[in-house]
């Protein structure tokens, strides 16, 4: 039997080795997200009678509720296995240099496109729970920045803390009808994000004065490098052993409500989070940083 996937950001990253991992599971047809054109290509050569394309920019309110009435319609009495938010935006800036655009694009990809997939898509989820032995299920692919604020990045910050906040509270209302909500947390991982993250912090100042580019350069150590091209590489994850996990989640018959998917998930969700009183915490993240304040 068919199961329907609806997969955002299957474009890049860890959304895209998910799709190539769902694709070797017969059962499963992936409806994915796309927004640039030359995407079209690689899915084509992946095989359109397994994957169906939607285009949308997932910034746009009106392109998530187009994207919602097409997966009612192509999933129709069947219901919705799965969908799964993997689609993310991030950006690094102090917030004297930081722009409300990107703020709002940051939530609104991050926290309102998940939101709304889900409100949108509800009934199709409780139909696949009502008609199957397994429910239906949610996998929000959250952050450890959703449990624990770094510094210099306030809006992935707060998005992802949002997410994690409405995962958690839907979790308990839609289990009433059977769907499983559950929050994925992702170690830091090697994809396009870490090198988009860096450089943003860099363009975010450069139109500031010297003394000013003085200062938080001196700050801005964590950022001087993508941590995939440096000595800490070995240590992160790759995009596939993250899609391997989120894929064994999506496969269990009664998720968790949450999985720190990552050594350093862990520690940050369960120890950093929950354990350290606040002063160490923040200690610990300005060693972490290079703060010099
Ligand atoms: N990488 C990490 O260290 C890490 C750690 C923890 C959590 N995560 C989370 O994991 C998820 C996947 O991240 P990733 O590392 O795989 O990032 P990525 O490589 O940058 O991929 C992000 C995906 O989101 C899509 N996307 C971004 N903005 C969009 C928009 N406006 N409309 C439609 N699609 C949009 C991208 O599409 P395009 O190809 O069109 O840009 C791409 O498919 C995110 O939610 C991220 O926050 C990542």
């Amino acid at each position: 039997m068919i199961k329907y996937v609806l997969l955002t950001g299957g474009s890049g990253g860890i959304g895209s080795s998910i799709l190539n991992k769902l694709l070797k599971e017969p059962m499963y047809h992936i409806i994915v997200t796309y927004r640039k054109d030359e995407q079209l290509s690689l899915f084509e050569s992946m095989g359109y009678n397994r994957i169906t394309p939607l285009r949308a920019d997932l910034t746009e309110a009106d392109d998530i509720k187009t994207t919602s009435e097409a997966v009612k319609r192509i999933v129709g009495k069947k219901g919705l296995y799965a969908l799964i938010n993997c689609a993310g935006l991030a950006d690094a800036t102090p917030l004297a240099y930081a722009s409300e655009k990107k703020a709002r694009d940051l939530m609104e990809v991050n926290y309102f496109t998940p939101m709304m997939l889900t409100k949108y898509l509800l009934n199709e989820l409780k139909v696949y729970s009502h008609k199957n032995d397994v429910g239906a299920r949610v996998l929000n692919v959250t952050s450890w920045a959703g449990v624990v604020a770094q510094p210099f990045i306030p809006f992935y910050n707060a998005s992802k803390f949002a997410i994690m906040g409405f995962s958690e509270s839907i979790y308990y209302d839609l289990k009433l009808d059977g769907i499983h909500v559950v929050s994925v947390i992702p170690g830091i991982t090697i994809t396009p994000l870490l090198s988009k993250t860096t450089s943003s912090a860099f363009e975010a100042i450069s139109t500031a004065s010297n003394s000013e580019k003085e200062k938080y350069e001196k700050n801005f150590s964590m950022f001087a490098n993508d941590p995939s091209q440096g000595p800490m590489a070995r240590f992160l994850s790759t995009s596939d052993q993250a899609a391997n996990r989120i894929i064994k989640i999506l496969d269990k018959k009664r998720p968790k409500a949450r999985y720190s998917i990552a050594n350093d998930a862990k520690v940050m969700d369960v120890f950093v989070a929950k354990l350290l009183p606040t002063r160490l915490r923040l200690g610990m993240m300005k060693r972490m940083y290079g703060l010099k304040t």
